[in-house]
């Protein structure tokens, strides 16, 4: 791990996982950490910075499997890695069993990646309205299909496959220990649970009973638990009252990369964390912004795109409302030195502002779904023919 001196390490109460690394198939991986996939964040920049201070997986944004076998090129570029990414990990997300099994065969037989994910747990009304994302295990012909069509194809170039999806459709819809044992069945590598219903989006707290509920109906699968970790002692919290193999973190992460470092503390029974200055937020920042411009091969959208991670990054940190409505426009990488080097660099670490949770929260939101939906977990013809749309003009979970 990388120990960087400007951020003082602040000593707390160690505790010890006895969590052996995690095997998703032929890969081991000794801190049993993943980045969760999520569009418009974890791209190459964004998982370099992370991958920087911890072991882990460190999957990509997803891509429709429409859009992968079609090679488009943003879904090419979505997939792509740095040279130096040890295990490339991607996420595809598709709801018609044939184009999936036909983007895993192309993964495959082009040696893309070395693990693929599979999305099941978009809330997003426009997806589940046609059936899609957390709407889509609740048909279990078509989620086994998938599966099928997507574990084979992954068996043959010995891809381990692993799925991430949420509970169900709400609390009186619930998929997913079905699911879990539907993808053990075929042969996944892990089955990773974010805590919530579609119902809930991102609302209330993540049930880390059903993770734990998840760990004690598949005794013979890894099962990652997702939902609402903030910190390293969450993390540890998690694992204690679960029993997972493994951690999914996503919002937690979000302008702070720096808690992969804690994490692998965590994991390691360490008690040093990362308790980074103005000055480091502000570094990190303009090195975001720089890796995302060479992402983009474009200063333009490299700018465009680290706007939405300044109210992250300065969460908690005294920075007045003016500047801070700067960043949020800021045009250039030049400007957005300037800016930065207009802040008070020295700074400390201000503690508790800056912890707790970031990111998307909102109200629960009632999960819109084809006519019908719910009266059969079977598919019938009418719904066949509007799945397809499900997957046009999709992104984020
Ligand atoms: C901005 C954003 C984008 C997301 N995109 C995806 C995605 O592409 N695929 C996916 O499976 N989940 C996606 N998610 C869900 C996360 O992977 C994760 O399951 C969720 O945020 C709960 O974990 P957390 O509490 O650690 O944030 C996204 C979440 C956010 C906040």
């Amino acid at each position: 791990m990388t120990l960087l001196s400007d951020t003082p390490a602040v000593p707390q109460t160690p505790t010890k996982l006895e969590l052996p690394p995690l095997q998703l198939g032929k890969h081991t991986i000794e801190t049993p950490v993943v980045l969760a996939p999520m569009a418009g964040i974890t791209n190459r920049a964004f998982r370099r910075l992370c991958r920087e201070y911890g072991g882990g997986v460190y999957v990509t944004e997803m891509v429709t499997a429409r859009a992968l076998v079609e090679r488009n090129q943003e879904s090419m570029r979505i997939i792509s890695h740095d040279a130096d990414e040890q295990l490339r990990s991607i996420q595809i997300y598709g709801v018609d069993a044939k184009t999936v099994g036909a983007a895993v065969r192309m993964v495959v037989e082009e040696d893309l990646a070395d693990h693929i994910d599979l999305n099941f747990g978009c809330p997003v009304p426009k997806v589940t309205r046609k059936g899609g994302g957390a709407a889509l295990p609740w048909k279990t012909d078509l989620f086994t299909a998938i599966i099928a069509a997507a574990t084979s194809e992954a068996a043959k170039g010995e891809i381990p496959l692993t799925i991430k999806m949420r509970k169900g459709i709400d609390e009186d819809h619930l998929t997913y220990l079905e699911s879990a044992k539907i993808a053990r069945d075929h042969g996944v590598a892990a089955v990773a649970l974010h805590g919530r219903t579609a119902r809930q989006h991102y609302s209330g707290r993540a049930d880390w009973e059903a993770i734990a509920t998840l760990r004690e109906a598949l005794p013979d699968v890894p099962v990652l638990g997702n939902g609402d970790i903030f910190s390293a002692e969450d993390a540890v919290a998690m694992v204690e009252q679960t029993g997972i193999d493994g951690i999914v973190v996503g919002r937690g992460c979000q302008g702070r990369p720096w808690l992969f470092g804690d994490l692998q503390a965590a994991f390691e029974g360490r008690a040093d964390r990362f308790r980074p200055g103005l000055r480091k937020v502000a570094d990190t920042v303009y090195r975001h912004g720089e890796l995302l411009t060479e992402f983009f091969e474009d200063e333009g959208k490299g700018m465009r795109d680290i706007r939405k991670h300044m109210a992250w990054y300065f969460k908690g940190y005294p920075v007045g409302g003016e500047i801070r409505s700067a960043l949020a426009k800021v045009p250039t990488l030049a400007e957005l030195r300037e800016l930065l080097d207009s802040l008070d660099l020295e700074m400390p670490y201000p503690g508790a502002d800056a912890e707790g949770t970031r990111g998307r929260a909102g109200h629960p939101k009632k999960t819109h779904l084809p006519e019908g939906w719910l009266e059969s977990r079977e598919m019938d013809e009418k719904h066949k023919a509007m799945i397809a749309a499900a997957e046009l003009d999709i992104s984020g979970g």
